[in-house]
């Protein structure tokens, strides 16, 4: 196999990224550069993140990212052996400023154009980060994606179940919302939660009273949202310390339903592949030290190893977009022109479409 270097571009949600990956033709694909340029600041007012607001300033920076990237690669357009983008799923204006933006690279400076489903980039990155080997089971948990997929092949998944309503990261912006604390939420509640009493408040763990791997986080920001306003009618406000609680309760409960519901989906993938443990973890929801210890106590009763990639590559970026094409190329899957910018791309082609639409553009 020979060595390849490719640029990853990524514009699905509120992150503008680029990045260059080189893989010598029988070794691990290094990450040359990975340039982030992310939007909170543009939508901090609005409290969640407005597509327009994030397509236009995608449109104005994609081409100042792929610079920075090329420039800290020390690559030039001419060195590159093919430009991938993500095509979708995502908010559709800036999924379509990435794929314009990639092809215009592409027709100008005459490189293969693949474009990559931002979903297959996250799902394929601990085979990047850790070399892992087919077949493996991945829990994507994030702002937008909750689902767990069975990765067999960097165009081979198996969905086994994921979220009918909020994503785990949603519920946890939302919470913080309703309790006062800053955006983005998950870092700020899981703050709050270790000063507080996780028995406090018994929150529902929606849908463990049903077979299967599907998941619910709606119904939790409600009860969440009900105890808050019970005490604050009883007491005028909340002290700390009952935020605190409040925040406890709701770590606890989405911690076990991820927990119980990993523990079915590793049990199915077991059957299938018993000769494969691992279960990989990817999105922002991730970086959760209570939700991680939960995942981790779940893999050591089944000898499952567990791994999450480092934190820059949990979150939305290129390099991962990069390296799902560098798989898809070396495979022979090559976009020309006609490549579309689609909102929605189910990874797994048999399971059912997912309902619903998040914040932060529609579930996948
Ligand atoms: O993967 P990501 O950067 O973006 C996408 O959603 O694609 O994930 C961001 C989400 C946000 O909802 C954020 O609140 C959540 O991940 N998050 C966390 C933590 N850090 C980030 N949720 C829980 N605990 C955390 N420590
Ligand atoms: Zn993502």
């Amino acid at each position: 196999m020979r060595t390849l270097t490719i640029l990853g571009l990524e514009s699905s949600c509120d992150d503008t990224a680029a990045a260059v990956l080189r893989q010598p033709g029988d070794g691990a694909a290094q990450i040359l550069s990975s340039v982030v340029m992310g939007q909170n600041d543009l939508h901090s007012a609005y409290g969640g993140v407005v597509p327009e607001i994030a397509a236009r300033a995608h449109a104005e920076r994609l081409d100042t990212c792929v610079v920075q990237a090329l420039d800290q690669a020390g690559f030039a357009l001419c060195d590159l052996d093919a430009v991938a983008v993500t095509a979708g799923p995502g908010l559709i204006g800036g999924v379509i400023s990435g794929v314009m933006c990639a092809k215009g690279i592409a027709l100008g400076a005459g490189l293969p154009l693949v474009g990559v489903n931002h979903l297959a980039g996250h799902a394929l990155t601990p085979r990047l980060t850790d070399g892992a080997a087919y077949p493996y089971l991945m829990l994507l948990v994030s702002g937008g994606h909750c689902q767990f997929l069975i990765v067999r092949g960097a165009d081979d998944f198996t969905r086994l179940g994921g979220t009918i309503d909020d994503a785990p990261g949603e519920a946890f912006d939302k919470t913080a919302r309703l309790l006062g604390l800053p955006q983005p939420g998950g870092p700020s509640v899981e703050a709050e939660a270790a000063k507080g009493n996780a028995t406090r408040f018994r929150f529902p763990r929606p849908l463990l009273d049903r077979p299967g791997c599907d998941m619910s986080f709606s119904g939790l920001k409600t009860a969440l949202l009900r105890a808050r306003d019970e005490i604050v009618a009883e007491k005028g406000g909340l002290t700390r310390a009952d935020r605190a609680d409040l925040c406890a309760g709701f770590q606890a409960a989405v911690r076990d339903v991820l927990a119980e519901k990993t523990r079915r989906a590793l049990a199915l993938y077991l059957q299938e592949n018993p000769a494969h443990p691992m279960l990989a973890v990817a999105g922002g929801v991730a970086a959760n030290m209570a939700i991680r210890a939960g995942l981790e106590t779940v893999c050591a009763k089944s000898g499952t190893t567990f791994t999450a990639p480092p934190l820059a590559l949990c979150t939305d970026n290129a390099a991962m977009i990069a390296y799902a094409g560098l798989e898809l190329f070396r495979a022979g899957q090559v976009d020309d022109m006609t490549l579309a910018a689609r909102p929605r791309w189910p990874l797994d082609r048999s399971s059912p479409a997912m309902l619903g639409s998040g914040k932060k553009g529609a579930k996948a």
